[in-house]
């Protein structure tokens, strides 16, 4: 059985999806503090199975004593987590709190329960500004620019320190680049809260009418079209990393570092344009400022994941883009009735 902590959320359902479908059973733990109950439904709507859910905080060493006790966990996957980069800037002690307590309380449980198999969400973020593209694990971390970001830098190093203290864990660190899109049933999606501080998610709300229009921030960098370039990758594509990265831990292999992307640079103006493909018209924008804290460019090379995980991407920012729309179409409010 897999506990996935976080796993109401965006890319926790996907991965709760992934799993169910691969024949793995699935205890889900989440505060709901940013994702709805329902979408336990939706996971079993779309597999026709329904995964165990506990509303609980992973900061709450009873309610984990209990997970751990009643159910026979062989790997957890961690994505509970505050994610939103300006918030944390304003908010660090929270970002602090939630994330690392949490990591660090989970881990505890861990090894008191001898269960020794993690799969930690991290992120391009740890690379900071990084000296070349495509960047890859061997990449110098640090130089975050936001609490959110250092959370995952500490976590990785709480995470090697660990191993080295505790060789019998086997821990996956994965630096996610930009997932986009949403399950191609429509039924689960990413559902922020507010205005959304994402580019793929501002889009589509441009697209069913609740905002004007997209701010592009900056048309002055140095690539070819002005804008900034990400690797996008598919939630689905990168929820399937999670199974294979479950499989990897099996072999024992101590602390591993993968990065997850396609290995694809994207512009937002390629972004932009994938998604007027998807819907049929013009989607309106205007160039604006640059955003404080945003590099020119962050895409990764694929190699080491595709060589030891069997890890390839098979959707491309045409799927992604038709995907989100989709998914924004059917729940124009996200999972509000
Ligand atoms: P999300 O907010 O949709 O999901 C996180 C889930 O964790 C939410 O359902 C939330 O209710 C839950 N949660 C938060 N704190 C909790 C706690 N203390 N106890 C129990 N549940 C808690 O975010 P997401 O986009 O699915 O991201 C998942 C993970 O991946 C996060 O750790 C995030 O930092 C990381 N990540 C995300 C991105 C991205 O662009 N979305 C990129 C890199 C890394
Ligand atoms: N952008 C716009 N207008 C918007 C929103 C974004 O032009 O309204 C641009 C940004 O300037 C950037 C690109 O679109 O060039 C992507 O921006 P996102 O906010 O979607 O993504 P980021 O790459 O800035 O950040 C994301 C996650 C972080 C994570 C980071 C690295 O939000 O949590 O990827 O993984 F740390």
């Amino acid at each position: 059985m897999i506990l996935v902590t976080g796993g109401t959320g965006y890319i926790g359902s996907h991965t709760v999806v992934e799993l169910l479908n691969n024949g793995y059973d699935v205890v889900i733990v989440d505060n709901l503090s940013n994702s709805k109950e329902m979408v336990v439904d939706r996971i079993e709507a779309i597999t026709k199975r329904r995964p165990i859910f506990i509303n609980g905080d992973i900061r709450d060493r009873e309610i984990l004593d209990e997970i751990f006790t009643n159910f026979d966990i062989s790997c957890v996957i961690n994505f509970a987590g505050l994610k939103a980069v300006g918030e944390s800037v304003i908010k660090p002690l929270e970002y602090y709190q939630n994330n690392i307590t949490g990591a660090v309380t989970l881990l505890e449980a861990m090894r008191d329960h001898k269960v020794y198999n993690f799969i930690f969400s991290s992120s391009a973020t740890v690379y900071g500004d990084p000296v070349s593209v495509p960047v890859d694990e061997t990449f110098k971390i640090g130089g975050t620019t936001n609490p959110y970001g250092t959370t995952k830098l500490f976590i990785e190093q709480i995470l090697q320190d660990l191993y080295k203290a505790e060789p019998k864990f086997n821990i996956a660190i994965l630096r996610y680049f930009n997932p986009i899109g949403a399950h191609p049933s429509g039924l689960i999606g990413e559902d922020p809260n507010g205005i959304p501080n994402n580019l793929a998610p501002y889009i589509t709300q441009v697209m069913i009418g609740k905002r004007d229009h997209l701010n592009i921030f900056g048309k002055d960098y140095d690539t070819e079209d002005g804008t900034c370039i990400r690797d996008y990758i598919h939630v689905c594509d990168l929820a399937y990393g999670h199974v294979l990265a479950i499989k990897k831990l099996m072999e024992n292999p101590g602390v591993v570092i993968y990065n997850l992307g396609t290995g694809k640079g994207s512009s937002v103006l390629d972004v932009l344009h994938a998604f007027e493909k998807a819907y049929g018209k013009e989607i309106k924008h205007e160039f604006v400022g640059r955003r404080e804290g945003d590099i020119t460019a962050n895409y990764t090379k694929v190699d080491k994941a595709f060589k030891e995980l069997g890890f390839k991407a098979k959707y491309n920012i045409d799927d992604m883009a038709r995907d989100q729309w989709n998914w924004q179409k059917k729940n124009p409010n996200g999972y509000e009735e």
